[in-house]
């Protein structure tokens, strides 16, 4: 069978090294990719939400399955359009990406199917917006309602803060025309919650945690991610029993009665408060840097899954019980603005796997290209050693302009 991948990063890296490990895959290509994935796929120099042009090449090369990695794919209306063209692949329509593109559709949902997250408000119009953070108590969290590249989210903690939120958004539409979502703040551990959906069935992954913050201690500014990690000992299996039945199950039902079911991978961004586990988000894909270390710890046949869940048939997932843990390795700078071409080396000393994030290649021998270059997963039979084992493995690379975190993990330490 031969794969198309949308996508680049190191999430479709995973996704690609797990198919090539498919007993019916014969070829993988990627669009555009990255040098990393070279290493097991055909780049295709397509941009990831040039949908016509994805199409043309899926029909030219006879792709059998095309699977989505980011977002802005989705938002493009990929999945609508292969399936109108009789393509298969594999992620939710346009419609049904909602859940995620749209903050006020998301919560909308939530509140009407009882799905518990946090008490919000929405708004176009300023002087209504900051008179109700003006009767709320601060923190107040403040959410542009479309796509803004993760800068679309502010916790205020002051009131000044939130009308230079407000007027960026809504006065001078920093990120575009649209509404605000104003909700309370919720306070507690996060945890993603990956399940493969198709249509009623949910089927859940191991969960994962995120961490966002440049620096160890969780501070810095936010990124896309500088690390995770699955096998989540503070998330038990009670907490998980409770998201799927009350959170990922309902929500896949309500889209379904909303007439937008949802085939592919429902992502819940939850937060255990102590009001009980709460939506902080929805991603209507696969996670990054999440997939990174959950997707090693799952034993079945991700083409066959992939199929399975388009083509509505029962599915088993099965898990190593192994703790995976994944460090990332970002350019200097990163998130702000970063310098790229520093030679990588010591990539063939690690005993673990590296997926690439951002890096090209020249002459054989690899180079940083993006803000985030690199992640490196180790594992471990209990948290603590895939800790220690992944920044082991971490040392071994030499870089003169990589920085990364030491403490991935720590929240469950
Ligand atoms: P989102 O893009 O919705 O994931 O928001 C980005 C980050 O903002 C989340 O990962 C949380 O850490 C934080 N956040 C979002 N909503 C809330 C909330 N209601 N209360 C506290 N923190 C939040
Ligand atoms: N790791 C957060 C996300 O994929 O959106």
């Amino acid at each position: 069978m031969k794969v198309l991948i949308v996508g680049a990063g190191g999430r479709c890296h995973a996704i690609a090294l797990a198919l090539s490990k498919s007993k019916y895959v014969s070829e993988i290509y990627c669009a555009p990719g990255n040098a990393g994935i070279a290493q097991i796929a055909t780049l295709v120099p397509i941009k990831e939400t040039d949908v016509e042009a994805l199409k043309a090449f899926a029909i030219k090369q006879k792709i059998d399955l095309t699977v989505v990695g980011p977002e802005m794919a989705l938002a493009a209306g990929i999945v609508d359009e292969f399936n109108a063209a009789g393509l298969k692949i594999f992620g939710p329509t346009k419609k049904a990406a909602e859940i995620e593109t749209s903050k006020s559709y998301a919560k909308d949902l939530m509140k009407k199917y009882h799905i518990p997250t946090a008490s919000y408000e929405v708004f176009t119009d300023y002087e209504k917006a900051i008179n109700y953070v003006r009767g709320h108590s601060l923190p107040i969290v403040l959410k542009y309602d479309g796509l803004a590249a993760g800068k679309g989210v502010v916790i205020a903690t002051t009131l000044e803060e939130a009308e230079e939120t407000l007027k960026d958004m809504l006065i001078d539409e920093e990120f575009g025309s649209s509404s605000v979502v104003i909700e309370d703040y919720l306070e507690g551990p996060e945890f993603s919650f990956m399940c493969f959906v198709s249509n009623d069935k949910v089927y859940p992954m191991e969960v994962s945690q995120d961490h966002k913050r440049a620096y160890d201690n969780d501070l810095g500014p936010n990124t896309g991610g500088m690390g995770a990690y699955s096998g989540v000992p503070i998330i038990n299996d009670s907490d998980k029993e409770y998201a799927l039945k009350h959170i990922m199950e309902p929500t896949a039902l309500a889209l379904m009665a909303e007439g937008c079911p949802f085939k592919g991978v429902l992502y819940g961004g939850l937060m255990k408060t102590k009001d009980g586990i709460k939506v902080i988000e929805f991603n209507a894909r696969f996670g990054d840097p999440e997939t990174e270390v959950v997707l090693p710890k799952l034993k079945n046949d991700l083409f066959e899954v992939f199929c399975d869940i388009i083509d509505g048939n029962k599915v088993e997932l099965t898990f190593d019980p192994m703790y995976y843990l994944g460090v990332v390795l970002a350019s200097k700078g990163y998130p702000s603005s970063y310098e790229k071409g520093f030679l990588i080396e010591g990539l063939n000393d690690v005993n673990g796997i590296v997926y690439h994030m951002g890096t090209k290649e020249d002459g054989g021998k690899y180079y940083t290209n993006g803000g985030r270059v690199l992640i490196v997963v180790a594992k471990g039979k209990t948290l603590l050693e895939a800790q220690q084992n992944a920044n082991l493995e971490v040392s071994k690379i030499k870089c003169n302009n990589l920085y990364h975190r030491t403490d991935i993990g720590h929240r469950s330490l």
